[in-house]
């Protein structure tokens, strides 16, 4: 898989509705919270290797983060505008958002180097556990229409450039205990981000939910689905990078998710690099 820096158009309406994965206000939710994330994380990551740029002697390394840059920050642009709507449905958000961004500003103030490649090494293993599970058979499967589409392009694009975070981190500091510890610190700091947005989305529409998603009882089955279906998947995606054995080179991907690599180039309005 190459890294392909692509332009695209999600016709993301104002009147969308936020439950955009079938039968599943939960799940919506879920991948609303981590969008929420996007435009205060993807620039912190680009922010982090602009600064690792000089320490890294690799000519390929060099090229790679760029492209890297350069997808990510096509990420957050998408993220942002989606936000918008996401956050005109539920206000009290806004005050999270001021959290992280809070805490990004600090990490590069105030930490070094290392810990902030560490940081965007970790988040960048978690996301490519996720979005293998969310794409093969997970909750992809089930999203719709253009909000659907904009996750499919976005984990497809985490997959391809999924080993440069851990390259430059190899490359400039090496060392598993630290990259673990890094992971669990990604886990906790953007797991409680998730769960509070989640919290304050599932909270405003619980009515909602309770006439249209089947009261208590289809809470249950939807509990039940996810228990047989995708926790598994999930847990492997979170726990994997935190084997001393973890190397994104090892991963395999599955056949329908490089062909994805084409549909994205073919659908792009641009392809920038
Ligand atoms: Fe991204
Ligand atoms: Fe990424």
């Amino acid at each position: 898989m190459t890294i392909t820096v692509r332009k695209m158009f999600f016709d993301i309406e104002n009147t969308m509705d936020p439950f955009f994965v079938d039968n599943d206000p939960e799940g919506a939710c879920f991948l609303n919270a981590i969008s929420l994330v996007l435009p205060y994380l993807e620039p912190f990551l680009i922010k982090s290797f602009k600064r690792a740029l000089p320490y890294v002697r690799d000519p390929k390394l060099k090229e790679n983060m760029v492209l890297f840059n350069k997808q990510e920050a096509q990420h957050f642009k998408q993220h942002q505008q989606y936000n918008e709507v996401i956050c005109s449905h539920y206000p009290e958000l806004a005050a999270l958002e001021e959290r992280l961004q809070q805490d990004y500003d600090a990490f590069l103030k105030d930490k070094d180097l290392k810990f902030n490649i560490g940081y965007c090494e970790g988040f960048e293993a978690i996301t490519t556990g996720l979005s293998l599970a969310a794409l093969d058979d997970g909750i992809c499967q089930r999203t719709t229409g253009a909000a659907g589409d904009m996750f499919r392009w976005h984990f497809m694009e985490e997959i391809e450039h999924r080993t440069v975070a851990f390259d430059v981190y190899q490359n400039l500091f090496g060392g598993y205990f630290y990259r673990a510890k890094m992971s669990v610190f990604v886990l906790r700091h953007i797991g409680s981000f998730v769960m509070d947005a989640m919290s304050i989305m599932l909270k405003q529409d619980k009515e909602r939910i309770a006439l249209e998603f089947g009261g208590k009882k289809g809470a249950k089955e939807r509990l039940k689905l996810f228990l047989r279906t995708e926790l598994g998947p999930f847990v492997r995606a979170l726990l994997h990078p935190l084997s001393p054995a973890y190397s994104p080179y090892k991963i395999q991907i599955p056949e329908h998710i490089l062909k994805l690599s084409e549909k994205y180039s073919a659908e792009a309005v641009e392809i920038l690099c």
